[in-house]
């Protein structure tokens, strides 16, 4: 864990144990699914696999569905996912734009950057500042249940 994020978990932690209403609030839109890299099938700087009968990938099996990984090798922040359509899987990085922070999972459409609270839609890109340039994007290619992410 980098020291920002250390110290982002660390000042969360201390605001959730500040405020029953805040922790309540917080915990109804966060719905990351922090799974270990032992998740997915096969994993490397330039591409990830993983099962789509595989739990907690099996939520992008649902129009809608999305998840968020932890940062792995091939994304130190981990990778934002959402099914868009029946052929269709979005993969973004987590990485915000604006200074680098790990972003939530997306929620209602959005994902948000706790740092400084910059937001993106399910395109990726930046609704609210500080934030003002596009997620990375990666290339999703999906072959009956096994899904790959590439970087080109
Ligand atoms: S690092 Fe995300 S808004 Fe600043």
């Amino acid at each position: 864990m980098k020291r920002r994020e250390f110290i982002g978990e660390a000042c969360r932690f201390a605001v959730l144990c500040s405020s029953p209403l805040l922790l309540s609030s917080l915990q109804s839109c966060e719905d990351v699914n922090n799974e270990s890299n032992d998740d997915f099938i096969n994993i490397n700087e330039d591409t990830l696999e993983f099962n789509l009968e595989q739990s907690p990938f099996d939520k992008l099996k649902v129009v809608g569905g999305s998840v968020a990984t932890q940062g792995n090798s091939f994304d130190s922040n981990g990778i934002l996912l959402f099914r868009q359509s029946e052929s269709i899987i979005l993969a973004f990085s987590r990485r915000c734009t604006h200074a680098g922070a790990t972003l939530n999972a997306f929620s209602n459409g959005s994902s948000r950057c706790s740092s400084h609270g910059s937001e993106f839609n399910l395109s990726g890109e930046p609704t609210k500042g500080p934030a003002s340039s596009k997620l990375d994007q990666y290339i999703v290619e999906i072959v009956s249940n096994i899904i790959k992410v590439s970087k080109s």
